[in-house]
C-alpha cells in the first residue's frame, strides 16, 4: 500500500463490462448503457467496487469501439449522454466507480482530426498523425507490421504519402510527439474526469511512441511457420520506447488534478519492463495491468514462480494487480476447463493486489466456438486460423432462461456461448454450489477480511500440482491451498496450527476444522482461516 489507508482501487475489485454484450435494453441486439444501469443491482450485490467499460464513444465500429470518431460523445448504439450521466449518477449513488476506456494511440479514420489531417499535406492537423513519403522504390516507408495483419502503412493517394496504423487501416495512429495531440487527449480526459468518472484504462499504452527515425523492426528469431505472421518481427521500434515514461507521467499528472482517480495501463510486456510503468517516483500508472495469469501455462510451479517474480518486481510502494480474462483473450474456463476455472477464481480473489474480473467469468461462461460465418472480429477476419479471434470471449452475458438468456429481445450481435440454462445468473443464484455463489463467497470474504485484500503475501510452496500461499493482516492469517491437478494430495499445516475451511471450490467442506494433515481433493481450492 502506498499509504496506511488503502485507496478504493487497492482494496477494491474491478469488473470489466464489454458494453456490446452485457445487456441490451432496446432490442437492437447490442448491449447499451441503459442495459448496464438495469443491472447495477446485480453488480452491487456481487460486491464489485468499480466497473471498467470498454469504449462506448461514437465509432464506426470497425474494431467495435476501439476506433473512436468522437471521444466526447456516446455512440447512439449505446445510448445518449443523458443515459451515460444517469448511469454514472446511479452507480455513484451505490458507491460504484466507473472507469472508462481511453483509446489515445489511434482514432478512427472518420474522426474529424484525421479527416482534416488527410485533406492536405499543409493541413494544420497533418502532423497529428504519422505520415511518411514512399520509400525510394515507391514502396512502403519501412517493414512495420500491423497487429491486425498486413503492413502497418496505408497509402493515401490524394496526398501521395503513407500513414501508420498499428491496428486496422481505419485506426490511424496519433503522433504522440506532437504536444497539440497530447493536449487534446488530456482535454478529453478532463472532460470525463469533470463528469466524475473514476479514472481510465488506457488502451495499448506501450504503443504510443514510435521510432522517429522509422527504423525497420528486426526479424523475430523465435518465429517459425505456423506462428501468426504478425509476430514475424520484434516490435522494438514501434512499442515500449524509452521515452514512454515521460508521457505516462504527463497522463498521470492529469489524473492527479482530481481526487481519488485511477490510471490503469494496458501493457503486454514482460514483468521487468511492465513494472517500469509505475514510474520511477511512482508517478506513472497506478496499475500497469498484469496479464501474467492470462499468459502463463496452468501449472503450480509456473504460477508460483510468476507470482514470486511479480511480487519481487513491483516497486516499493507500488500496488500489484491481477487479471484472468478480458475481451481479447480466450475465457479462463476455455483455457483451463470448468473445474480449474473455480480454482483460478480463488487464486484471482486471494492474491495480493487489485483483481479485475471479466464479465461472465463469474458464472463460468464458456469460450464460445463460433462458425466461420459468425465471425465479427476483424482480427479473425484478417488473420484467420491462428486462434487470435476474439468473438469467442465476447458473447452475450447469460442472465436467465428467457429467449437469448435475457440479453436481448432482438437478434444478438453474437450468438450465445451456450444455451444451457444452468449457466445463467438466475440459475446460479439459486444454487449454492454454482460458480456465481463461489464468487460471491470469495468476494464477501475479501471484503470482510483486509488480510485477503490489502494483507501481506507469503508464498509457501509449489509441490507437484499444489500451490500454497498465506495472506496476513494484523492478527488475521489465511492459507490458500490450490490443487491444480486431478489427483487428491495430502497437505500438512504448520506444526500445531489449526484452521477452518472458510471457502472451498468444491462442495461440503466449508466450516470443516483442520489440524495436522489434510487432503486437497482433485481440482480443489481451499481458503483456510488459521486460528
Ligand atoms: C487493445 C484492445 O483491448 C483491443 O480490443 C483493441 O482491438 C486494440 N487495443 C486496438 O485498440
Amino acid at each position: 500500500m502506498t499509504e496506511d489507508v488503502p485507496r478504493w482501487w487497492q482494496s477494491g475489485l474491478i469488473y470489466q463490462i464489454y458494453p456490446r454484450s452485457f445487456q441490451d435494453s432496446d432490442g437492437n441486439g447490442i448491449g447499451d448503457l441503459n442495459g448496464i444501469r438495469r443491472r447495477l443491482d446485480y453488480l452491487e450485490t456481487l460486491g464489485v467496487d468499480a466497473i471498467w467499460m470498454s469504449p462506448m464513444f461514437v465509432s464506426p465500429m470497425k474494431d467495435f469501439g476501439y476506433d473512436v470518431a468522437d471521444y466526447c460523445a456516446i455512440d447512439p448504439r449505446f445510448g445518449t449522454m443523458e443515459d451515460f450521466d444517469a448511469l454514472l449518477a446511479e452507480a455513484r449513488a451505490r458507491g460504484l466507480r466507473i472507469i472508462l476506456d481511453l483509446v489515445p494511440n489511434h482514432t478512427s479514420d472518420q474522426h474529424a482530426w484525421f479527416k482534416e489531417a488527410r485533406s492536405s499535406r499543409t493541413s494544420p492537423k497533418r502532423d497529428w498523425y504519422l505520415w511518411s513519403d514512399p520509400a525510394p522504390n515507391g514502396g512502403r516507408p519501412n517493414n512495420w507490421l500491423s497487429e491486425f495483419g498486413g503492413p502497418a502503412w496505408t497509402f493515401d493517394a490524394a496526398t501521395d504519402q503513407y500513414y501508420y496504423h498499428a491496428f486496422l487501416p481505419e485506426q490511424p495512429d496519433l503522433n504522440w510527439r506532437n504536444p497539440e495531440v497530447r493536449a487534446a487527449i488530456y482535454d478529453v480526459m478532463r472532460f470525463w474526469l469533470d463528469k466524475g468518472v473514476g479514472g481510465f484504462r488506457v488502451d495499448v499504452l506501450w504503443h504510443l511512441l514510435k521510432d522517429d527515425a522509422r527504423r525497420d523492426n528486426p526479424e523475430n528469431p523465435g518465429w517459425h511457420e505456423g506462428m501468426s505472421p504478425t509476430h514475424r518481427l520484434l516490435p522494438i521500434y514501434t512499442t515500449d520506447l524509452p521515452d514512454m515514461q515521460s508521457i505516462v507521467r504527463e497522463m498521470r499528472s492529469v489524473v492527479d488534478e482530481y481526487d481519488e482517480r485511477v490510471l490503469i495501463g494496458e501493457l503486454y510486456l514482460p514483468i521487468e519492463r511492465l513494472v517500469r510503468y509505475y514510474g520511477e517516483e511512482l508517478d506513472g500508472a497506478h496499475l500497469p495491468f498484469n496479464f501474467a495469469l492470462i499468459e502463463a501455462p496452468w501449472h503450480a510451479r509456473e504460477l508460483d514462480r510468476l507470482i514470486r517474480d511479480y511480487e519481487a518486481a513491483v516497486p516499493h510502494g507500488g500496488w500489484p494487480n491481477w487479471v484472468l480474462g478480458n475481451h481479447d483473450k480466450p475465457r479462463i474456463s476455455g483455457r483451463v476447463g470448468p473445474a480449474q476455472a473455480r480454482v483460478a477464481a480463488m487464486l484471482l480473489l486471494t492474491l495480493r493486489g487489485t483483481p479485475t474480473l471479466y464479465y461472465g467469468d463469474e458464472i463460468g461462461m464458456p469460450q464460445a466456438q463460433l462458425s466461420g460465418t459468425e465471425t465479427r472480429d476483424p482480427v479473425e477476419r484478417n488473420v484467420p486460423g491462428f486462434g487470435l479471434g476474439r468473438d469467442g470471449c465476447r458473447t452475450p452475458m447469460q442472465w436467465d432462461d428467457t429467449p437469448n438468456a435475457g440479453f436481448t429481445t432482438g437478434l444478438p450481435w453474437l450468438p450465445l456461448a451456450t444455451d444451457d440454462p444452468a449457466v445463467t445468473v438466475a440459475a446460479e443464484d439459486a444454487d449454492p454450489d454454482s460458480m456465481l455463489s463461489l464468487h460471491r463467497r470469495l468476494i464477501t470474504h475479501r471484503r470482510q477480511h483486509p488480510a485477503l485484500s490489502v494483507g501481506s503475501f507469503h508464498p509457501l510452496a509449489a509441490e507437484g500440482d499444489v500451490l500454497l500461499f498465506q495472506r496476513e493482516h494484523g492478527s488475521e492469517r489465511f492459507l490458500v491451498a490450490l490443487n491444480l491437478g486431478p489427483a487428491a494430495t495430502e497437505v500438512a499445516l504448520e506444526a500445531s496450527a489449526r484452521a477452518t475451511v472458510a471457502v472451498a471450490t468444491t462442495t461440503g467442506r466449508e466450516g470443516e476444522a483442520i489440524t495436522g494433515t489434510f487432503t486437497l481433493g482433485s481440482d480443489e481450492g481451499l481458503l483456510l482461516k488459521l486460528d
